[in-house]
C-alpha cells in the first residue's frame, strides 16, 4: 500500500463509522481471559486508534503503529485530547520496531490483508514476534477467500454529509487478491470535489496462516469464525476469521 492511500479514508473513517465492525464481543471472548495479564500492548495498523485508546484507558502501556501519516496524526490527536499516553509510530507492519517488547499485539479489521503481497506475511509475522515478550499474544482477524468471492465484487454507496462515497469492489475468481476503487465526493458549500482511492487486499488459507505463524515462532495457535460475533451483521460463516497466537516462551 502506498503511504498516501488511506488519505480520504483516514479523514472520514470515524465520520462514516459504517466501515468499522463491532469487535467488542470477539475481544471480550478471545482477549478477555488474557487481558488481566497484559501490562503493555501495541495496536498494529491502528487506523484512527480506537483499540489503542481502549487499551490505554485500562492503564496498559500502549503503542500504536500505522503506515498512513494521516491515521497516525488522527490517533495522536485523539490520545492528546483524551489525555492518554499512546505512543504512535508511523511504520510499515512488515518491519516496525517498538521501543520495548509488549505482552499483546493486536491487528484488527483485516489490516493484515492490506499487505501488498501474499508472500509479505512471514516478514510481518517475524516483526510481530520480535515485538512480543516470550509468551505474549498476537490477536488479529483476516478476510478469507470466501469474503472476496461473496462480498468484494460489489458496489456500495454511503452518504453522510459532507461525504458521498461510491465503492466499486472487484475480485478475480480463484485469486487471492481483491480490490476496491473508492470515488469520494466531498461537499464544501455548494461545490463537490471528487477524489479517488484504491485499496487492495490479499488473503491466505487457514493452513497457510497456521504454517506461517508456526514458522515465525508462535505456538498455541487458535482461530474462531467471526460470524457468531457479528449477530446483527451480514458476516456469513467462512468470510472472516479471528486468530490468537502465543509467541513461544523462551
Ligand atoms: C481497515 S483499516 C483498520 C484500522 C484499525 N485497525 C481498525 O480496526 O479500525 C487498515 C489499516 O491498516 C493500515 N495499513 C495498511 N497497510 C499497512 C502496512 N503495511 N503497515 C502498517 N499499517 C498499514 C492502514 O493505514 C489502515 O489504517
Amino acid at each position: 500500500m502506498a503511504s498516501d492511500n488511506y488519505r480520504w479514508l483516514a479523514k472520514y473513517y470515524d465520520h462514516l463509522h459504517e466501515f468499522r465492525r463491532p469487535f467488542t464481543s470477539a475481544r471480550k471472548a478471545i482477549l478477555g481471559p488474557i487481558l488481566p495479564g497484559v501490562a503493555s500492548a501495541c495496536d498494529l495498523a491502528c487506523g484512527t486508534g480506537e483499540m489503542a485508546l481502549l487499551l490505554a484507558k485500562k492503564g496498559i502501556r500502549t503503542f500504536a503503529v500505522d503506515l498512513s501519516p494521516e491515521m497516525c496524526r488522527i490517533t495522536r490527536k485523539k490520545a492528546r485530547e483524551q489525555k492518554l499516553p499512546v505512543h504512535v509510530i508511523e511504520a510499515d507492519m512488515r518491519d516496525f520496531a517498538l521501543p520495548q517488547r509488549v505482552d499483546l499485539i493486536n491487528c484488527e479489521f483485516d489490516a493484515l490483508n492490506h499487505l501488498p503481497r501474499q508472500q509479505d506475511l512471514p516478514r510481518a509475522l517475524r516483526s510481530v514476534a520480535k515485538g512480543l515478550q516470550p509468551g505474549g499474544h498476537f490477536f488479529f482477524d483476516v478476510n478469507n477467500q470466501l469474503a472476496f468471492e461473496r462480498v468484494w465484487a460489489n458496489t456500495w454507496f454511503l452518504e453522510k454529509d459532507p461525504v458521498a462515497l461510491v465503492m466499486y469492489g472487484g475480485h478475480k475468481p480463484g485469486a487471492n487478491r481483491a480490490w476496491i476503487d473508492l470515488e469520494w465526493f466531498i461537499r464544501t458549500g455548494k461545490l463537490w470535489k471528487r477524489h479517488q482511492e484504491h485499496i487492495e487486499e490479499v488473503c491466505w488459507s487457514a493452513s497457510e496462516m497456521r504454517q506461517a505463524l508456526r514458522k515465525a515462532g508462535f505456538d498455541q495457535i487458535r482461530c474462531w469464525d467471526a460470524a457468531p460475533f457479528f449477530k446483527e451483521e451480514l458476516t456469513r460463516p467462512g468470510n472472516r476469521t479471528f486468530w490468537l497466537a502465543r509467541r513461544k516462551a523462551d
